[in-house]
């Protein structure tokens, strides 16, 4: 096979946009050059890439095992590529991070004390769920996750570096928030204002009160934990969350820390990426940040 570097760039964009004309754009080309690109390419593999079916254009079986290699690829050039940055002693390259949603309210203060170090670096930063990090991860994408527990059904190599207690709160109001030491069987009664199935909190509640054969009523579901602070504040229930989406809201007296016994529920957050993805130097340099530092740059209520 004559193919050539440039071949692969042009279908990789178009296998990934599935799309010529935006994959011209993206690659600053007109569209009859990147078609001929990949006609170049098919007639060195000796096979059609791409099948057209009515507008949309699909990868034929070929073109999914090119795709596969052509993305390999990719991913070693651009490793290269930080290496040898890193030989030439430039604090430069690219990081990219993917955090689960309630790690989303401490990243961004992290990688913004991490770029005034390493000013040169370009951060991508996605704030998603389970779900979705555990399909990046499979796909080798982001260089490092944080996320509240190792993902289930794919290989990683995990480190927690902080912990992550689960609070209940309530409305300053609430007949309960003077107690002291509430029994956890006194909400078996309450209903609460949850997050969405496959949230990492959510299970971790749901475990948590399984294991201490109390039942757990969950009412209103939603997928933020912003929304969920406002929801309990309203007074549509109870809500258990994480230390770190809370700060403003004590501090201004919105909301209140139950007193409940067994409580806090102790979780720890993780950084973790691929077993046996080699990590750039950037990457290395962030986690190393991260495992040393990150709690000296998160305020926490007193007492936590
Ligand atoms: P979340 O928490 O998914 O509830 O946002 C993070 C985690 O536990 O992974």
């Amino acid at each position: 096979m004559h193919l050539t570097l440039r071949q692969i760039e042009v279908f990789n964009a178009v296998a990934r946009l599935q799309n010529y004309t935006r994959a011209a754009e993206e690659l600053y080309l007109s569209q009859p050059a990147v078609s001929m690109q990949v006609k170049q390419l098919e007639e060195s593999v000796g096979m059609p890439l791409f099948e057209q079916v009515g507008k949309k254009i699909y990868l034929t079986a070929a073109g999914l095992e090119m795709y596969n290699y052509s993305r390999s690829i990719t991913q070693l050039l651009d490793e290269a590529d930080d290496v040898f940055e890193a030989l030439k002693g430039v604090r430069r390259g690219r990081l990219s991070v993917s955090v689960a949603t309630t790690a989303g309210h401490f990243a961004t203060r992290l990688l913004a004390e991490f770029s005034k170090q390493y000013a040169d670096v370009t951060i991508s930063l996605d704030i998603t769920n389970r779900e979705a990090l555990r399909r990046q991860l499979e796909e080798n994408e982001p260089d490092l996750v944080i996320m509240g527990q190792p993902p289930e059904g794919v290989e990683v190599d995990a480190e927690a570096f902080m912990g992550n207690p689960l609070v209940m709160i309530a409305p300053v109001d609430h007949a309960l928030s003077g107690q002291k030491r509430i029994p956890l069987s006194h909400f078996a009664l309450e209903s609460f204002v949850v997050r969405e199935t496959g949230s990492g909190t959510r299970g971790a509640i749901q475990r948590f009160f399984d294991r201490h054969g109390v039942v757990f009523h969950t009412g209103i579901e939603m997928s933020s934990n912003e929304a969920i602070k406002q929801a309990v504040e309203a007074g549509l229930g109870l809500g258990i969350v994480s230390i770190h989406t809370l700060e403003l809201e004590l501090e201004t007296g919105r909301l209140k820390i139950l007193d409940v016994e067994d409580f806090p529920i102790m979780r720890k957050w993780y950084i973790l990426q691929r077993k046996g993805k080699r990590l750039s130097p950037v990457a290395q340099a962030f986690k190393a940040f991260v495992l040393e530092q990150a709690p000296q740059f998160i305020r926490l209520p007193s007492g936590f």
